[in-house]
């Protein structure tokens, strides 16, 4: 269609001096010959003239008909073709145009491809709603996160409210949730409306922050200082009462003095090693980030340490038993720290173990692999033949202040920070600490410490 409008066009053109012409000849202004061959020589020229116009029109349309599809590389060989000079300059400036056009949407093209792909690799799951509050899309940290239980999670009532809120006024929203699904989460989650909606119909955005790691720390931090100031109120209570009665009642009755004072340094001393098992915890977490360097001998230390409990172990009938596997390699360690782990675990295995039964600690190397790390370790046990510990408490063991039973435990003395103390050292350590036990079948405490060259 087009090629016949330029033929037309060239056709035209040539008609132009073919009808001066054909005029003159008619009207015998003309001679026949002379105006004949001025005619077939005016044709030709026209003809020739017409061709190459609408060659170059031809090629203009081709060169406009490649710009319009961004073809850069049939481009250039449309645009180079063209023979008269203005052509020749149309079809140049429409090729840069149309290479800066498709510069520019190649551009384009690479911010929306970064915008994506800032979206799809944000750590917070993020839901993109149509304007029917239904979700277009999601990112990869909320399908990992919420997967098929998406629908869920919007329709939860909280969430509900705080899309229509946004809808509604335009502005951004916060709400906090609890999501029970797929595993129970607490959530903050912000609405922001898109104005104007976005080309794709994007009109708000959902970003679901999971706050389940902060908030039961809030509630870790709470419940320590709460069950920090019980355990000291119960002996200063205690206290308390003991010096009322011995200013009251008890003033002139030496016997029950003498009495209710070995009590109160009883409870004295036991708020004493609250406090001291309070601050080396506290310290121990200050520099918790910070490894020891220094290459201890576990051998000799346990034997130092095992030696201090014997007095205890006879108390108790306990036959305690250490045993060192010969050649093993020294231990990254802390050694005032690795003995405290070590007199916290024979503590625990000669209050809570069988009276009349036997305490093993051995230390061996790790095998490499398996629940232990790859890479050299010692591995320090302890282990006793006592009732064990019930398989739902294992978990909380090493939480601050947890006792299976309480009351045993604060008979004994403890102040149920023990095993707590234990976990941040081997934290810092970078080691693990595992516990096995079958009620009725004694606990074994081990822990993997790495190892440095002989
Ligand atoms: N070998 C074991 N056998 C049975 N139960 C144990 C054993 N070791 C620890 N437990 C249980 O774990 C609880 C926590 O131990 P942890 O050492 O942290 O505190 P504690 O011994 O009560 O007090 P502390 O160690 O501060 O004197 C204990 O109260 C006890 O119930
Ligand atoms: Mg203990």
């Amino acid at each position: 269609m087009r090629t016949e409008v330029l033929l037309g066009a060239a056709g035209a053109i040539a008609a132009v001096p073919t009808a001066a012409l054909l005029l003159l000849l008619g009207t015998g202004a003309a001679a026949p010959g002379p105006a004949l061959v001025a005619l077939a020589a005016t044709l030709a020229a026209s003809l020739g003239l017409g061709a190459v116009f609408a060659r170059d029109l031809f090629l203009l349309a081709e060169t406009l008909r490649h710009a319009a599809q961004e073809n850069a590389t049939a481009l250039s060989h449309a645009a180079a073709a063209p023979r008269l000079p203005p052509m020749e300059r149309i079809g140049l400036g429409i090729e840069r145009l149309a290479r800066s056009l498709a510069a520019r949407a190649a551009e384009v093209g690479r911010l929306l491809r970064a915008n994506e792909a800032i979206v799809e690799n944000l750590p917070d799951p993020l839901l993109v709603l149509g304007g029917d509050r239904k979700p277009l899309r999601a990112n990869a940290a909320a399908r990992t996160a919420y997967g098929a239980d998406m629908p869920a999670v919007l329709r939860h009532p909280g969430m509900r409210a705080a899309i229509d809120r946004a809808f509604d006024t335009g502005a951004r929203q916060f709400t906090e949730l609890s999501v029970p699904v797929p595993v129970p989460r607490e959530v903050h989650a912000t609405v922001i409306v898109m104005d104007p909606p976005l080309p794709d119909g994007a009109r708000a955005i959902v970003v679901l922050s999971d706050r389940t790691r902060e908030r039961a720390l809030e509630r870790m931090r709470a419940d320590f200082i709460a069950n920090a100031s019980h355990e000291l109120r119960t002996p200063l209570a205690s206290l308390i009462g003991f010096i009322e009665t011995l200013q009251g009642p008890a003033a002139d009755d030496l016997p029950a003095q003498r009495r209710f004072l070995a009590i109160m340094a009883e409870q004295a001393s036991r708020m004493n090693r609250l406090i001291d098992d309070l601050l080396s915890l506290s310290r121990i977490e200050m520099n918790e980030h910070q490894p020891p360097s220094a290459r201890v001998d576990l051998g000799a230390l346990a034997t130092k340490v095992v030696a201090g409990f014997e007095p205890a172990a006879a108390s108790r009938r306990v036959v305690l038993d250490l045993q060192v596997a010969t050649g093993l390699p020294m231990a990254v360690a802390d050694a005032d720290q690795v003995a405290q782990v070590l007199q916290n675990l024979v503590d625990n295995a000669l209050k809570y173990g069988r009276e009349g039964g036997r305490v093993q600690v051995g230390l061996a190397l790790a095998p490499g692999g398996g629940r232990w790390p790859a890479r050299p370790g010692v591995l320090l046990t302890v282990g006793d033949d006592g009732p064990g510990i019930p398989r739902q408490h294992v978990p909380r063991l090493t939480e601050r202040f947890y006792r299976v039973d309480a009351g045993r435990s604060r008979r004994a003395g403890g102040t149920g920070l023990g095993l707590a103390i234990v976990k941040h050292i081997v934290n810092r350590h970078r080691g693990h600490l595992a516990i096995d036990s079958e009620e009725g079948h004694g606990a074994v405490f081990s822990v993997w410490l790495p190892a440095g060259h002989k």
